[in-house]
């Protein structure tokens, strides 16, 4: 459907890289539930820090379908291009660059949005991480800095001439943060510039907004990151629409039990159990956000503190309305 380097990507549906929520689980079952892309959390450019659990976690990719897209964040050209060079002895085979993100600061330098206002700076990075591997590298960035200095357009033309392999656009700018609701003008703008691929991507929560994203903006896929927390089935419902036109049900309580256990079993599997009790909770509270009983049940679910008590008390819930 189309291409990033060598790797033809068999969906428009890309899942967006979201630090704290698309872990190896997370990714694993997006790429099941129709995502034809995923995108690993960041990981600092700084690879002393590598060795804490966090970073080790996140540059876990064993058993992930390919291609795998590691994102790396930090402001520094020599850094980043080591980092992209780690990844890729790692197993990384597409490197993506954040600069779509309010990333802390790394090693006391601007990193991912903040970037933006440099152009020469975003440049020498791109340049930098380019030429240091020889995987597609990937870039992610805003409509601008500001939107009195919605740079996108000229973003977008050093990273064609950088050789990006393709670029998703978030339709806000840095200064937005995640305020009023994203334009899609830009993207579009964008898209008659350059002829790598563009990602659209920006509160995309619908198969028929993602329909509308597509045909206003000529992008080559969509990219969906808040509205699949806890409801992955999404990607699928997008991909079949902007396939076929088909508008699939939602999924039958049962299914969404037999989904939200695996995940959770994937969690423990992945983090431990301590760990994996803990990352649950927040997965959990996504999943059964429309659910009557949400509000009561969170607060119980969140008090329980191992594996096999958090299953049950999912299993009661949806299980009692599978019964019924
Ligand atoms: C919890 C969270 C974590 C995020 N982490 C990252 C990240 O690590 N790298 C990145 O480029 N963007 C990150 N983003 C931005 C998303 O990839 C995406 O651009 C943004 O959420 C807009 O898309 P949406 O409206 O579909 O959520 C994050 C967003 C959220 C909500």
């Amino acid at each position: 459907m189309f291409r990033i380097g060598p790797y033809t990507i068999d969906s428009q549906v890309v899942l967006a890289p979201m630090a704290g929520v698309t872990d190896r689980p997370f990714r694993t079952l997006c790429k099941r539930m129709g995502a034809g892309l995923v995108v690993s959390e960041m990981v600092t450019s700084d690879s002393r820090l590598w060795n804490s659990r966090k970073s080790s976690l996140r540059l876990d990719h064993s058993g992930e379908t390919e291609p795998r897209s590691v994102q790396i964040a930090g402001g520094d050209p020599e850094m980043m291009a080591d980092a992209a060079r780690m990844n890729a002895e790692r197993g990384a085979q597409i490197i993506d660059i954040n600069m779509g993100c309010p990333a802390k600061k790394v090693c006391n330098k601007a990193a991912g949005s903040a970037l933006l206002r440099d152009e020469q700076l975003v440049a020498e990075i791109l340049d930098a991480v380019v030429s240091a591997v020889d995987i597609p590298v990937t870039l992610k960035i805003r409509t601008g800095w500001s939107p009195e200095q919605r740079n996108g357009e000229r973003i977008a033309d050093l990273a064609e001439q950088a050789g990006i392999a393709a670029l998703a656009v978030h339709g806000r700018t840095r200064a937005d943060r995640y305020q009023g609701y994203a334009e899609y003008d830009t993207i579009a703008r964008i898209v008659n510039r350059v002829s790598i691929p563009v990602i659209a991507n920006g509160d995309i929560d619908s198969p028929v907004k993602a329909r509308q994203v597509l045909d206003h903006t000529g992008a080559a896929a969509v990219m969906i990151g808040r509205a699949a927390q806890g409801r992955p089935w999404l990607l699928r419902q997008i991909d079949a629409y902007l396939r076929h036109g088909e508008q699939l049900a939602e999924p039958e309580t049962a299914e969404v039990l037999s989904i939200l256990t695996g995940h959770l079993q994937e969690l423990y599997d992945f983090y431990g159990e301590f760990m994996g009790v803990r990352i649950a909770r927040k997965h959990v509270g996504w999943y059964l956000q429309q659910h009557p009983e949400a509000a009561g049940f969170r607060k119980h679910f969140n008090q329980l503190e191992t594996a096999s008590d958090q299953v049950s008390a999912v299993n009661v819930l949806l299980g009692d309305s599978v019964a019924a």
